[in-house]
């Protein structure tokens, strides 16, 4: 049996819940820092509160960048099944700064040895939902090529195909390329976790992402796949040598590797992702009447199970 319960999901949405009511009470406030650190604070509190052998593998930096929640730090009890642990206590620091919609608190866990340490670097994606077979789409195809096989796949025209791409002038051409063979771009300005699993929600209208972002947001993105199904490829961007040196600590060897979902994440995982401001796929925290209330997804791949989990606490 997986070391993976539903038990240990639902107790494990405890370190997002708190960093997201952590880090609502920075939202709209204009600092990025402080509403990242509350979040922090808040899931490192929770998770060393876990009965678990926790070990971070992608988390706020490298130990020397990142006073908490570094990359290789231990936390839990130390009590438990040993996890590795992936997380972004605040994804969209900028949203939560401005008060816009989808940030998230997000962390996944897995067995020991099964999800890449993705350095702090950018990594190029394509991700479709679930029911295709598997390989019709290809990052190194051109992108109008996988937006045909995916309209041929699912009988529709390229116009009725909608992509998600973070609006940055990196991607101006991948949006022009979009947009001539047809399909609609869903521009996003941040949060490409939640683009790459509204893939799997067919009333978001989207059924493609694709685009550079942070390779840690990768992983995580494939960790939600891996639970609803759906099919990632990523591969690691570098932009200088501190970024190929980041990847080397990390342990990476092949620099130009195609990584598919199974090679992100190897073995099951659990995500977990709660909203700290409204979004399309979660709730934001709410106060109301002397309670906080939050709204969270909890999905495990190895019981197959998605949950849905609102909980009200005093403020
Ligand atoms: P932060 O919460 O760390 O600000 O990340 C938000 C985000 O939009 C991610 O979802 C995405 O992967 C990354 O930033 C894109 O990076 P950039 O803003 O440099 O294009």
């Amino acid at each position: 049996m997986s070391i993976l319960s539903d038990e240990l999901a639902f107790a494990a949405a405890r370190a997002p819940i708190q960093a997201a009511i952590a880090a609502a009470t920075l939202v709209g406030r204009g600092d990025e820092r402080a509403a990242d650190q509350a979040a922090v604070d808040a899931m490192r509190k929770a998770l060393n509160a876990m009965a678990i052998k926790g070990r971070i593998v992608i988390g706020e930096g490298e130990r020397d960048d990142a006073p908490m929640l570094y990359i290789g730090e231990k936390v839990g009890t130390g009590q438990g099944p040993e996890l590795d642990i992936a997380l972004d206590p605040l994804e969209g620091t900028t949203l939560t700064a401005k008060a816009m919609a989808n940030a998230l608190s997000v962390m996944a866990l897995a067995p020991r040895g099964s999800m890449l340490h993705a350095p702090d670097t950018y990594m190029e994606k394509l991700a479709i939902g679930p029911g295709f077979e598997e390989g019709i789409i290809d990052l190194d195809k051109p992108v109008e090529q996988n937006v045909r096989a995916l309209a041929r796949a699912k009988g529709v025209k390229n116009e009725e195909i909608g992509v998600c791409v973070l609006d940055r002038p990196r991607h101006a051409e991948t949006i022009a390329a979009l947009r001539t063979v047809g399909a609609r771009v869903h521009l996003i300005s941040d949060g490409d976790i939640a683009g790459v699993i509204n893939c799997t929600k067919p009333k978001t209208g989207i059924d493609m992402y694709v685009g550079s972002g942070g390779a840690p947001e990768g992983v995580l993105a494939a960790a939600a796949l891996k639970c609803v199904g759906g099919q990632f490829q990523g591969r690691l961007l570098f932009r200088n040598d501190q970024e190929r040196a980041r990847a080397d600590r990390a342990g990476i060897t092949d620099f130009k590797r195609l990584y598919m979902l199974d090679e992100l994440v190897g073995e099951d995982a659990i995500f977990i992702a709660t909203g700290v401001t409204p979004g399309s796929l979660l709730g934001g925290v709410k106060h109301k009447g002397g309670q906080v209330r939050t709204h969270t997804l909890v999905m495990n791949s190895a019981t197959r199970t998605t949950s849905e989990l609102r909980t009200e606490q005093l403020a």
